[in-house]
Formats: C-alpha cells, structure tokens, sequence
C-alpha cells in the first residue's frame, strides 16, 4: 500500500491516532497545535517531521495529503471544510459535530471535492463489534426486534471546565462524548433502520455539584463553566416500530460498565467490555437453546478504522463510516436533547 502524508491536529486522542498510524508504519509527515508545547512534545514523541501551529497554514503545505481533526467537537466542521477545499482527504473524531445543521454543510463540500473521509466512530471497527456485525448480517438471530446500550463511568467528566463540559465548544455532555459512541454502534449492528422518533431524558446533577469528575483533560475549577448534561437515557423508535434503548453517564454513582444487548426473533447477543469474553451470542436449533462465550482481540478500534482509511484513500475510495453517518448521528442527538425538553417524543430531521 503507498503510503499517505497525513497531519494529525491535535494532540490529545490525536496521539494515539498517531501511534496506531506508527504501527501501520505511516508515521504522520506532520502534527499540528495551536498549543505549542504540546503540539512539539507529542511530534517530538513519535519523530514526526514537521510541526504546524496555524492550521490555514498547514493546510498550504502541498506534501500533506490527509488531515486527520482530533481537535475540540466545535472545530471539526470548519476544519474539514478547509481540509476538504484545500484538496485534503480527511478524518474526523466523533462527535462529527455541535449540532445536525452544522455538520450537514459538509455534504455539499464532499460532493465537489471526491476526497475520502473517515468518520472516526471507532467502535465499529473493533474487532469482536465486527464479528458479532457479521452474525447479524447473515441472520444468525433473525430479525432484530430489541436493542438496548448501556455506558457509565463513575469518575468520567473530561476536564471539568473545559471545552468538554460547554454545550457552545461540545454540543452537548455525556450524550455528545460518550452516548454517540454507544448510540451509533449499536444503531450500526442493528441495520442503520431509519429512525422515527426519539425519547430523551437529560440531567446534570453531579457535574454542576463539581462531582465524578476525573483526571482527563484539562480541568479548569476557578474560570470554566459546566452547562452540559452528564446523564442521558431513552430510546429510539424505528420506521419498522422495533426499538433501541440506551443510557449512558459519565458521572454516575455505579459501577464503570459498557454494554450491549440485541434480541432477535431467532437468537440474541450480549457484548460487554468488562467480561474478558465481551461476547455471548445465544441461538436456538429448532426447540435446543446454544449459547457460546467468546472474546475476539481489539483493544480499541482506532488502529483497524485508520487502516481502512489508509487502504480507501490508496484505493480512491470512499470509506464504510461516511459523512451522512456522522450527520445522522447528530441529527438524532438534537431530537434526544429536544424530547429531553419538551418532554415528548420527538421526530428526527432528516
Ligand atoms: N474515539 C474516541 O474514543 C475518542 C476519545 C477521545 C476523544 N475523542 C474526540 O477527539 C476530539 C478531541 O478530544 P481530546 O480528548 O483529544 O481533547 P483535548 O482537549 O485533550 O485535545 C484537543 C487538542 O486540540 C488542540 N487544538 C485546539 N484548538 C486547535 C486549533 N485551532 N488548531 C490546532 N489544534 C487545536 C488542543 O491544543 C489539544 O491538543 C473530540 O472531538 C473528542 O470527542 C474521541
């Protein structure tokens, strides 16, 4: 495979993207910071060639190819505009973006440009996610007629204060940073059905009382502000009238648990990271109920999503986590904070 210059912006998450891209032996050719002793100490960790501090600048360098936007959630859709305009094939971190209208300005700009772009949503291209994908693809339990998605941390808030906990610079709390991870993951095991309508239940108790906060990011107690939620819970109701259930926080007094349960009319899953085996898949043999245990090797996703980005852009294709993915994603977040509102359910715009 030839390889691709690509810069990683950013240097949180940004550096373990940079190690994954290390060992599929495409070191980045450049990292980019708008914090220059940060941005330096992580090119200097992994012997990248080349530092940026101003991304407009960076994005003239002709030998860059790829930009992969690990910055804040609100930078991502002007970023990837620039990337794509300035003839970049791109990646981006989820959330794509703040809100569904904004991140939809990107459609039009993709179109013109053809670039390849990767919608970072990283738990789908984990490995034991894609295998139990392949079960539900080829009906190993049927039709799918029940999901529910399940993530909470006890000590979770990133950086209390900071970009991460303002609904301006974020979107949004828990359901944003966490719950799209879980949302779209299980919305992706079950078909991507389209949605009709959504529940949504929002709180903010223990962020606002500076509780379950943890040691990510950058805190900021004196000057930052808290107006996010940090827990979420509710449901999605499809077209086919089935229904995915989810709640998620990143502040809760429980135990730290992610999983995930799909009921089909002919067998059902369970995945869930806290079990060495994360899967348990149960299928039925006329009256005899089967059940296997099993655990596939992936410790994250981030190495198997930034190699399919890699072969796409070296083959002048697009890739399986598309624009329109990460559009949706958000659309369907503004109808859960909406419902959260109003206390309704609430149709997604699509
Ligand atoms: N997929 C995952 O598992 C995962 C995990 C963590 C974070 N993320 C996502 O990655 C993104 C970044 O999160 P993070 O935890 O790394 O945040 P962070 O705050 O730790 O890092 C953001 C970085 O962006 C830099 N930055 C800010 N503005 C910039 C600009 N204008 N130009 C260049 N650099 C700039 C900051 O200096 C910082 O180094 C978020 O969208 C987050 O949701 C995804």
């Amino acid at each position: 495979m030839k390889k691709t210059n690509v810069c990683v912006v950013g240097s949180g998450i940004g550096q373990c993207h940079t190690e994954c891209y290390e060992k599929l032996n495409n070191l980045p050719i450049a990292i980019c910071d708008i914090d220059i002793p940060k941005g330096k100490a992580h090119q200097e960790k992994y012997g990248v060639k080349k530092f940026y501090k101003n991304f407009v600048d960076m994005l003239k360098d002709p030998e860059i190819e790829a930009v992969d936007i690990c910055t804040p959630n609100y930078l991502h859709v002007p970023m990837m505009i620039d990337a794509l305009k300035a003839g970049k094939h791109v990646v981006c971190e989820k959330p794509m973006s703040v809100n569904g209208t904004e991140a939809a300005k990107v459609i039009d700009v993709q179109k013109e440009a053809k670039k390849t772009v990767l919608m970072a949503f990283c738990y789908r291209f984990r490995d034991d996610i894609m295998w139990l994908k392949k079960q539900v693809d080829t009906g190993v339990i049927g039709n799918v007629i029940y999901s529910k998605a399940s993530l909470f941390r006890q000590h979770g808030i990133p950086g209390w204060g900071s970009w991460f906990t303002q609904k301006e610079f974020a979107g949004g709390g828990t359901l944003a940073d966490c719950g799209v991870h879980i949302i779209d993951v299980t919305h992706w095991l079950t078909g991507l059905k389209k949605v009709k309508t959504v529940s949504g239940y929002v709180n903010d108790c223990w962020g606002k009382q500076k509780l379950c906060t943890s040691t990510w990011g950058c805190p900021d107690y004196e000057n930052g502000k808290f107006d996010v939620d940090d827990l979420v819970a509710g449901q999605l109701r499809y077209e086919d009238g089935t229904i995915m259930a989810f709640e998620n926080s990143w502040a809760a007094q429980t135990d730290d648990t992610f999983d995930i349960k799909v009921l089909g009319d002919k067998g059902g899953f369970i995945w869930d990271l806290s079990k060495e085996n994360t899967i348990k898949l149960f299928t039925m043999d006329g009256d005899t109920h089967l059940y296997s245990s099993t655990s596939i090797k992936c410790p994250h996703g981030h190495y198997n999503e930034l190699k399919h980005f890699l072969e796409c852009v070296d083959k002048g294709e697009q890739c399986s986590t598309t624009i329109e993915d990460g559009v949706e994603m958000m659309r369907i977040i503004d109808a859960i904070y909406k419902s959260a509102e109003t206390g309704h359910e609430e149709a997604v715009i699509y």
